[in-house]
């Protein structure tokens, strides 16, 4: 059958499309409805059902033969270390862990927040909390103690668990010192941490909350799976919204197995037993789907890889790990292609490995360039597929799906939307746009399972942000078009979120800790182009008035002071200051001009600015720290 079948009757009959994908998934007992359309917006798939997702992803391979099978493979070259963890080991940890989470008194619902860097353990803690239902929330080690205290407060878990400090190829990260600061921070107390300790920075545990994860694993009583419903929630996992305050994003047990196995053989093409490998972090939803759940519900063996594209050791790393662990497929940002042609341009590390196996590259996360693409089918040789999603989806709402057609590619288009989702590019007024005209990217609903439920605790927002703007669509929050061939174009988000290596950021959120400083009197960020990571941020100032202190020295506090409450992710280095910035007559800074002027790329003057000649001031101010060049 091919996309275009596939994807017509994914349309036309949704509950018998997705039943049948249904069968990839083990049931606890069946569903009363496949799709239970009767509270929109909040749709449910698989009412009545119950499964369990670490039963799925761990037990049922062991029972089926493949408990000699690697389930993960542990490649870290920042500690020179590498591990194999078969399906049948894994079912012991995750069985062990699940058994620690019951002796602290964690059941089905409860909340538990993951803090660890990229090992193994982080994998067996989540499956450990799926394995007894209780809800896990992991969070991605880039971000400050703030950060993780706004999380804490908003999960309230029960129990942490914990890496003792994650590795850099610059430096220790003080996972455990962090912590304990978010836990200080916190309103929310969690009763007991769970603590990883790794010998290369072990952390001081606090008596009578911590453990070491070593020996309560030794002595743990191994759990059994636990039924849940299949519209229990899984997971939380937040993410950069609007404002200051992330957004929980809830995935549901059933849908989620269902568009994870689904996706698995039809989107990116891999079989049970193969080999695939998701560069990325486990903190970040492209680990959470394609590092953990998808590959191992389908019986893959997944690479949990530590380290970079570049410097650990060098720009051939990626292409060592494929020939070393017989990767099938890869999947990563733009962002880490963009530093290995960076370091490498000729690819001359490639002559050094084999990597016959490898079949396809993904690519996601961020708009992904043409130059990018080409360069890597170019020296891959393989197909390279750019495909657009989201953390709110958790799953490609576009791709080239090689499991079931591959169509023309595209260079700048992530191809055509996934069977499941009707994408449609509407205007403000919310009727479709001219073939080739930039509307807003809008998803009719009901989307496919896996997608969001809702937001943890708040299902006001989760209608608010995405559902509100056009009764019956999901609001993307990306602006692009389609061309005649219904090939998606994904161009820019309409909010103000911005993207730095693939990592989502808001600019809000940046803004809002700038205007703390007791010097700022107003301020702006904007995500300008960056040749590496897409975008960075940039940070324009304005003094409170009598400011007469050192400059150099407040601009280095405030880039203190987002790295401190926002984390390094943030990747948050250049600000400038400026004696105004330009706005409308109503008083709306114009974020989108001064980010033209960044990237030196021309705009129109908006008609409703309040003093044109500031746009001259911002120009000078931004070329005088590297932008606003023209080509
Ligand atoms: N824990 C703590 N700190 C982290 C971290 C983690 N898990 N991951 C990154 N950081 C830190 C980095 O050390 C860096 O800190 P620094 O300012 O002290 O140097 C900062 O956060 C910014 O990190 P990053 O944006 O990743 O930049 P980088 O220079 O370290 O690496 C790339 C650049 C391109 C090599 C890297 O971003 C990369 O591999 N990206 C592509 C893949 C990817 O993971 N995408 C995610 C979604 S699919
Ligand atoms: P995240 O939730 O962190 O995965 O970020 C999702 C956002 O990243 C999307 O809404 C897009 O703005 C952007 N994005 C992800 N993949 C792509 C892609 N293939 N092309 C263009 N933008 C993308």
């Amino acid at each position: 059958m091919g996309y275009q079948t596939v994807y017509d009757r994914s349309m036309s009959d949704p509950a018998a499309f997705w039943a049948d994908a249904a069968r990839l998934i083990d049931w606890d007992t069946p569903w009363d409805q496949v799709l239970d359309s009767s509270n929109p917006p909040f749709y449910r798939w698989f009412s009545g059902a119950t499964l369990n997702t670490c039963y799925n992803a761990v037990d049922r391979h062991v029972i089926a033969g493949r408990g000699d099978q690697a389930a993960i493979i542990h490649d870290s070259p920042v500690t020179d270390t590498k591990t194999v963890i078969t399906y049948a080991q894994l079912q012991d940890q995750v069985a062990r862990c699940a058994g620690i989470l019951k002796s602290l008194g964690v059941t089905k619902g409860d909340r538990v927040i993951i803090y660890m860097p990229m090992v193994p353990e982080a994998l067996v803690a989540m499956l450990g909390c799926a394995r007894i239902g209780a809800i896990h929330s992991v969070v991605f080690g880039g971000f400050s103690s703030r950060e993780l205290a706004t999380r804490i407060d908003d999960a309230k878990p029960k129990v942490m668990i914990a890496g003792s400090c994650g590795i850099e190829p610059n430096r220790v990260v003080h996972y455990k010192p962090l912590l304990d600061a978010a836990i200080d921070l916190a309103a929310h107390k969690p009763a007991n941490c769970v603590i990883l300790q790794r010998p290369q920075e072990p952390g001081t545990l606090t008596p009578g909350r911590d453990l070491s994860w070593a020996e309560a694993m030794e002595t743990a009583e191994p759990a059994d799976c636990v039924p849940v419903a299949a519209t229990d929630p899984l997971y939380i996992l937040y993410t950069s919204g609007t404002t200051g305050q992330p957004k929980g994003v809830v995935r549901d047990n059933g849908g989620h197995a269902v568009a994870m196995a689904w996706s698995m053989k039809h989107v990116y093409d891999v079989a049970p037993g193969e080999v695939f490998w998701a560069a990325s972090d486990v903190g970040w939803v492209v680990g959470h789907s394609y590092i953990v759940y998808a590959p191992l519900l389908l019986g893959c063996t997944s690479i949990v890889y530590e380290g970079k594209p570049v410097g650990t050791p060098d720009a051939g790393a990626f292409w060592r790990v494929i020939q070393e662990h017989r990767v099938s497929v890869l999947f990563t940002a733009p962002t880490a292609f963009r530093a290995i042609k960076r370091d490498d341009p000729s690819a001359e590390h490639l002559a050094r490995y084999d990597l016959t196996g490898l079949r396809a590259l993904f690519l996601a996360g961020e708009r992904c360039d043409p130059d990018t693409l080409n360069w890597a089918q170019k020296i891959l040789g393989v197909p390279v597929i750019d495909h657009w999603w989201q953390t709110e989806t958790g799953w490609a709402i576009a791709a080239n799906c090689l499991g079931i057609e591959q169509l023309p590619i595209k260079p700048g288009s992530p191809t055509r939307a996934v069977p499941g989702y009707d994408v449609q590019v509407l205007d403000d007024e919310g009727e479709p746009v001219k073939q080739g005209d930039i509307g807003r990217i809008m998803i009719k609903l009901p989307m496919p399972p896996g997608c969001l439920a809702t937001l943890w605790g708040n299902d006001e927002r989760f209608v608010q942000s995405y559902m509100s703007i056009q009764p019956g669509y999901y609001l993307t929050g990306d602006a692009g078009y389609m061309d005649e061939d219904g090939y998606i174009y994904v161009m820019s988000r309409i909010d103000d979120i911005i993207n730095v290596a693939g990592h989502r950021l808001s600019t809000g959120g940046m803004e809002a800790v700038l205007a703390s400083h007791p010097d700022v009197a107003e301020c702006a960020v904007i995500g300008a182009a960056d040749q590496l990571k897409g975008e960075l941020p940039v940070g324009l100032v304005v003094f409170k008035s009598g400011v007469n202190r050192d400059k150099t020295l407040i601009l280095k506090e405030l880039v203190d002071l987002v790295r401190d409450q926002i984390g390094p992710v943030a990747a948050f280095k250049t600000v400038v200051v400026v004696d105004r910035l330009p706005k409308t007559r109503s008083g709306k800074i114009l974020r989108g001009t001064m980010k033209a002027i960044a990237d030196g790329k021309d705009y129109r003057l908006p008609a409703t600015i309040d003093d044109p000649a500031i746009l001259d001031e911002i120009t000078a101010a931004l070329s005088a720290i590297g932008y606003a060049k023209h080509d």
